[in-house]
């Protein structure tokens, strides 16, 4: 096994959000060609609750940023919603217009909106908050676009006792004795704000009003060498605690793996792993 520890010690704040901004945008770029048919069934459990939370619905004119793939954004497209949908990465960009010919889709990196003050009615993020490296900005953000009154609605993932879909890899890291690999960021910069009060105080630090966070559950059900599979071409930061030990080491993760996802058999060669998440709302 490897003990490979190299994260820099003394950093400061503006540095680690390069450095994270980079290794986030880096990692999705590679991912974009292989996202929608693996990671993006997963995400796309959350996206009818994100839709509804933000009033999108005929004629309401909607921004979506981190859009991915775009089955969000199609969604809202067949609410008969106007849709703005935006990325960090070109090659989503690409994905998400063909995806959803009849939106306005555009690279944008979230904070930095290339829109004027309330623009929109409504904006969404599926899972896009949790990546971003100044959380604090890009709430504001979202608020200076929305019209007074607009709706945000927003999500992360749940804790990970039960959010088994993406917890059993760090847990399989754990119980293989494998090392955080060097070079992955420490931290999300949204950690603080990763539990019901600390999201809904992002969005009250932000100006929001009648926040509510609200957690939904859903179970997913697959093949487990098909989500293993799905978990190294559709993440990043949970892929790169995988890609980055030597072979050794990534087959006795693996092993782990398996032991972990065999007790949510269910008996038809798939597994039935629990998915949580938070949905944050607010009105501008
Ligand atoms: C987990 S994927 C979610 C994609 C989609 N919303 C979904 O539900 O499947 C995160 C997406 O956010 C994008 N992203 C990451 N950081 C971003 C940022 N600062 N601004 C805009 N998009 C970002 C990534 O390129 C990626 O497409």
């Amino acid at each position: 096994m490897t003990a490979r520890h190299t994260q820099p010690t003394h950093e400061d704040p503006a540095g680690f959000q390069a450095r994270f901004q980079a290794f986030e945008h880096d990692g999705w770029a590679r991912r974009s060609q292989t996202y929608d048919d693996g990671f993006g069934l997963l995400t796309a459990g959350a996206h009818t609750a994100l839709l509804d939370a933000a009033g999108v619905g005929t004629g309401i004119s909607v921004l979506e940023v981190g859009c991915g793939s775009g089955r969000l954004t199609a969604a809202a497209l067949g609410r008969g919603a106007r849709v703005t949908a935006t990325d960090a990465v070109p090659g989503m960009v690409a994905v998400a217009a063909a995806a959803a010919p009849g939106a306005l889709v555009r690279q944008a990196v979230l904070p930095g909106l290339p829109f004027p003050e309330a623009a929109f009615d409504a904006a969404v993020g599926a899972f896009v908050i949790n990546h971003v490296a100044e959380p604090e900005a890009a709430v504001a953000d979202l608020a200076r676009v929305l019209r007074p009154g607009g709706r945000v609605a927003l999500s992360c993932w749940g804790a990970a006792e039960r959010n088994v879909a993406q917890s059993v890899v760090p847990a399989a890291l754990a119980a293989s004795g494998a090392a955080r690999p060097a070079g992955v960021p420490e931290r999300s910069p949204f950690l603080a704000h990763s539990d019901p009060d600390g999201f809904g105080t992002l969005l009250r630090g932000a100006g929001f009003r009648e926040v509510r966070v609200e957690e939904l559950s859903w179970i997913h059900r697959i093949d487990p060498d098909r989500w293993w599979r799905d978990l190294l071409s559709g993440t990043v930061l949970t892929s790169s605690l995988i890609e980055g030990q030597d072979r050794e080491t990534a087959a006795a993760v693996k092993r782990a793996y398996d032991r972990l996802v065999a007790e949510y058999a269910t008996g038809d060669g798939r597994v039935a792993l629990p998915v949580a998440a938070l949905i944050a709302t607010g009105t501008r």
